[in-house]
């Protein structure tokens, strides 16, 4: 159970900086006059962006600056567990979800794991660096158990998982947030189950329909049935494989010093990296170059329907191989 409450230890003041007060001031000024509580929530954040956590001084501050009662900002800082109401890790504040389906699904061991490795929730440890506390629904409660740092999420977590993450914060790297198993998203784990006949998306489905009708008429007709299958097979098929004069050029093996971690592109889990693999690409560099036909050609491949351009998996690639994530 989650327990919000403002810390025993308060600075004396608080103060936006110049740049973040001119930052919230042109937020405000997004809302319609006389409405200007409506900015609650991201002066607040701000406020939170420049001090790491969410102060009582803080919270007044926000209050007189909005012409708002404390009570109705305390209110806001209070419920949402995005506010952290006592100082956190500069490295990492891990909100384990603690609520029902979590809590079926295992965040009890996850929180096992937080007071080993971490200490006790809500304190942050010697070298300031971590801290841990546990919260209600996060909303995510498909991939349970789950934790939250910062902006980011980690599903379908173990004690395995979590003890790996905690251990990527510790070195310096940044865990790759969603599902930390081979599950797309918040699809169902193991594949899908349902909606799977390809039909369904390259319009064959809807060409189906005058074939239903000409059912009633079989008597006279009852082998145009067939032939008007085969040719929508067909165009499915010709759809699902891609011609291959567009197909990148994979290489055979992965360069010396190994692959990639292709999983930090996002839209790319451990089942896609696998294909990528038995289609010859290993490295950021080799998917920061495809060009449009080619993207064209896998995304058919792995009937994503145009996910790879949605996803922007080149211009992540780019980034991944200069080093940027
Ligand atoms: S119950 Fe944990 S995310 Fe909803």
């Amino acid at each position: 159970m989650s327990v919000r409450r403002l810390d025993k230890v308060q600075p004396d003041s608080f103060k936006l900086s110049r740049e973040n007060l001119k930052w919230a001031k042109a937020k405000i000024k997004e809302y319609p006059k006389g409405k200007q509580a409506s900015a609650v929530i991201p002066v607040l954040w701000k406020a939170q962006e420049q001090e790491g956590w969410t102060s009582e001084p803080a919270i007044r501050y926000v209050a007189d600056m909005l012409d708002m009662s404390f009570i109705r900002v305390l209110e806001v800082a209070t419920f949402y567990t995005m506010f952290h109401l006592s100082p956190v890790g500069k490295v990492a504040h891990i909100q384990v979800c603690g609520t029902t389906p979590c809590m079926l699904r295992g965040s009890e061991e996850i929180i096992k794991v937080c007071k080993k490795r971490i200490g006790q929730a809500h304190k942050v440890t010697a070298d300031g660096n971590f801290s841990w506390e546990e919260v209600e629904c996060l909303g995510a409660c498909t991939n349970a158990p789950m934790v939250q740092v910062e902006k980011d999420v980690y599903e379908d977590l173990t004690p395995d998982s979590i003890n790996k993450i905690i251990d990527d914060f510790e070195a310096g790297r940044t865990p790759r947030p969603g599902p930390q198993i081979e599950r797309q998203f918040s699809a169902p784990s193991g594949g899908y189950t349902s909606l799977t006949d390809p039909a369904l998306y390259d319009g064959s489905a809807i060409k189906k329909k005058p074939a239903a009708k000409k059912k009633v008429v079989a008597k006279k007709t009852p082998v145009k049935k067939a032939p008007v299958k085969k040719a929508s097979a067909k165009k499915a098929a010709a759809k699902v494989a891609p011609a291959d004069q567009h197909k990148p050029q994979g290489l055979k093996a992965a360069r010396a010093g190994g692959p990639d971690d292709l999983k930090l592109i996002s839209g790319v889990g451990p089942k896609i990296e696998g294909i990528l693999h038995s289609l010859g690409f290993f490295h950021f560099d080799q998917i920061a170059g495809w060009k449009k036909k080619e993207r064209e050609w896998v995304d058919g491949y792995l009937r994503f329907k145009g996910r790879i351009d949605r996803d922007e998996w080149v211009k992540q690639a780019k980034s991944l191989a200069k080093g940027v994530k």
